[in-house]
Parts: C-alpha cells; sequence; structure tokens
C-alpha cells in the first residue's frame, strides 16, 4: 500500500452500509493521467476504458469521489422499487482463496484482506424518492464526458408472477432513465438472494421477457445486463440468444459464489453462499469474457463485453482488453486502494 493511498479515505469494512452511506468521501483533487488510445462505453466516447461497478458507489457523493480519481463510467450501486434493508454485518469478509474455477464449496474466512472478500449486502435499497433525488444531482456535477450507469433490481415478491417481476425491473430502470441515468445495468445475478432475481441471468427465458419490459420502458437508453457466473458455452449461448436484442452489452461476472467458514470451522451466514468477489474472480472471468466473445463472434452480433472481476492493473485490464472487453470495472481493489484508477493510468502511460 503507497503512502499516499493510507491519506485517502476509504469505505470502512468494520462500519455497517448506512455508516459508510451517510460518510461518503469529498473529490479530491489529484493528478490524473489520460489513457492513451480511443475508448468508448456501449457506443459513448469516454477518456479510458476503466469503470467502477455496482456496489462501491452508494450514493451520488461515492460517485463524486471515485470521478475525481480516474473513472469514468461510474455505477450507482443497485436500488429497488422500495426500501430495502442491508444485511448484517459481516458485509465484506475477507477469505484465504485461489484464483476460483466454480465448484469450490467452503473458503475459510481469514482477518486480514488478501486480495478477495466474500460480499454480503443482499442488495439494500434507499427509498426510490431518495435515489432518484440523488442521481439528478449526481448527474448533474459529473463532467460531460463522465457516463452515469444506475443498477436497477427487481424485487420478487413470495408467490408473485414474471410479469410482475418483470415491470418492477422496467419501473426502476425508467425512474432512473427519467432522473438522468446514462445508462441502465439490470443485475439479472445476485448469489446473496435466493429469490428469482439473484439467478435470473441462469433462466434464459425469463431473462428474455425482463430484458424486454426494460428495453420498452428505457428506449434508446444504453442498457447492460449484469450477468453471474458461466462456465458451459451452451448456457451462454441460450441466454445470448434470449437476451441479445434487447441490450447493448453485457458486464462479467458479478461474482464466483461458494460457502464461508469461520476459524472455528463453523459455517457462515446461515450457511447460505455469498458472492466472492476480488482477485480469486479474475482468471475466470476473463475466460468467461473470451467465451462470450468468439460466441458472439460466431453469430456476427456483438454486443459489448465489460469486464468485471478481480482487476488491480493495467496488464490486468489488458487481459480483459485481449479477451474481447470493451471496458474494465474495478470495485474490490478500487475500495482497497481509492487510488488504483490513477496508478493503472500511470502504468499505461509508462
Ligand atoms: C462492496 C461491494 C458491493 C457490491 N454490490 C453490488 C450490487 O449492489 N450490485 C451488483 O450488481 N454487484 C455488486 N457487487 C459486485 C461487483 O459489481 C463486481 O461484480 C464484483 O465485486 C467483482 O469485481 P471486483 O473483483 O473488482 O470486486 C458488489 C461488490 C462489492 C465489492
Amino acid at each position: 500500500m503507497t503512502t499516499a493511498t493510507s491519506i485517502l479515505p476509504r469505505y470502512d469494512v468494520s462500519r455497517d452500509y448506512r455508516w459508510n452511506y451517510d460518510h461518503a468521501p469529498e473529490a479530491v483533487e489529484v493528478d490524473v493521467l489520460s489513457m492513451p488510445g480511443e475508448w468508448t462505453f456501449l457506443g459513448r466516447k469516454v477518456a479510458s476504458p476503466l469503470g467502477v461497478p455496482a456496489g462501491p458507489l452508494l450514493n451520488g457523493k461515492w460517485i463524486l469521489y471515485y470521478a475525481s480519481l480516474g473513472f469514468d463510467v461510474l455505477t450507482y450501486k443497485t436500488v429497488r422499487s422500495s426500501y430495502r434493508e442491508c444485511y448484517p454485518l459481516p458485509n465484506l469478509l475477507p477469505v484465504r482463496t485461489q484464483q476460483l474455477r466454480g465448484g469450490e464449496h467452503v473458503l475459510d474466512a481469514e482477518e486480514r484482506m488478501s486480495g478477495s472478500w466474500a460480499v454480503s449486502f443482499g442488495m439494500p435499497s434507499m427509498d426510490p424518492d431518495v435515489w432518484r433525488r440523488d442521481i439528478e444531482w449526481t448527474r448533474a456535477r459529473l463532467r460531460s464526458d463522465q457516463v452515469l450507469s444506475v443498477s436497477v433490481v427487481g424485487t420478487a415478491q413470495p408467490g408473485g408472477t414474471l410479469d410482475e417481476l418483470a415491470d418492477d425491473y422496467a419501473l426502476c430502470a425508467r425512474w432512473a432513465v427519467e432522473s438522468g441515468a446514462d445508462c441502465i445495468e439490470t443485475n439479472f445475478s445476485c448469489p446473496n438472494v435466493c429469490s428469482r432475481d439473484g439467478h435470473l441471468y441462469q433462466e434464459p427465458t425469463p431473462a428474455g421477457v425482463v430484458a424486454q419490459r426494460v428495453r420498452e420502458a428505457i428506449g434508446a437508453t444504453p442498457y447492460l445486463l449484469k450477468i453471474g457466473h458461466f462456465t458451459e458455452s451452451d448456457s451462454a449461448s441460450q441466454l445470448l440468444k434470449a437476451v441479445s436484442r434487447y441490450v447493448d452489452g453485457l458486464a462479467m461476472t458479478n461474482s464466483v459464489a461458494a460457502t464461508v467458514r469461520d476459524a472455528a470451522g463453523n459455517v457462515m451466514f446461515d450457511g447460505q453462499k455469498r458472492g466472492i468477489c476480488g482477485d480469486a474472480t479474475r482468471e475466470a472471468s476473463v475466460s468467461q469474457v473470451r467465451m462470450f466473445a468468439e460466441i458472439m463472434e460466431e453469430w456476427g452480433r456483438p454486443l459489448a463485453l465489460i469486464g468485471v472481476g478481480g482487476a488491480s492493473s493495467a496488464a490486468h485490464v489488458d487481459e480483459y482488453l485481449d479477451a474481447g472487453a470493451e471496458a474494465v470495472h474495478i470495485a474490490t481493489a478500487a475500495i482497497v486502494d481509492p487510488l488504483v484508477g490513477c496508478r493503472i493510468l500511470t502504468e499505461f502511460n509508462a
């Protein structure tokens, strides 16, 4: 960790979501080098391929902070059509692990962060009145060449229908666009919730129904689908077939799911899996980007691919770009070191 890192404020993992929501740092003035080359995000010109995915940016103040630190696409953490509490602490629990492939069953929690952690928020959301006003406030303060992407999720009600879920996704997406979002991301993958919205990416036909409904609600606004971990190209093809006519791009990989055990050997989080994020997901995610790029090349119908998972250096960004990604978004490393974007830009200029 550099000295400069230690003086910059960060998300405090020992405190809860609400505390961090209320204690967003102010934007800072740091030297941000420009990225050599020309870059786009879903067809829009941007200064670099670097962005922050849904997660670290809890509200507009967090977005402006990271926008001052070399990130050009800023994703507003997933919001819902009604208020939802966050899961209790720990929300971010370091784990000991090698690169994950997806067949792992139990990982050990560890005290110190060594690159990867279990993420356990349960997609909380402020009331729509709050996030809608905040998106408007945020868009007005970002530079015109920075992109504000808003991640939304539908809330599956017990006994509810797919139609109702699709309408709920579409409602959130429409509200976000009305408030000034430049791009909509629908989260179709959250290993930390058991309801259907958490695993829609594994259900091609319902995924297509929701994606179509969202597209109808947002018109021509750029539309990104966030998906989870795939290893089989057949399943990837089926999802693509169902959604590709409605979306402009896919962001992958949300995380790789695993169960976590504490130091005493007890299974945590009531035995439910949690999404593991950070360094250990990079190889799986880069392979997944490559697999999707190859399928789309065969079909001749390319969508933009956003590489997410385990990136923390220029070499990692290059791995994703070489695999076929248009952009690379960084969550864990950006929380651990808010200067990671500036450092990557310096590496690209060396
Ligand atoms: C603190 C935190 C909160 C997250 N919350 C969300 C979320 O609300 N919606 C979502 O789609 N993904 C969420 N994610 C997943 C990230 O968008 C990303 O897919 C994942 O962290 C992998 O990237 P990384 O290895 O750079 O962390 C979250 C991740 C972290 C670390």
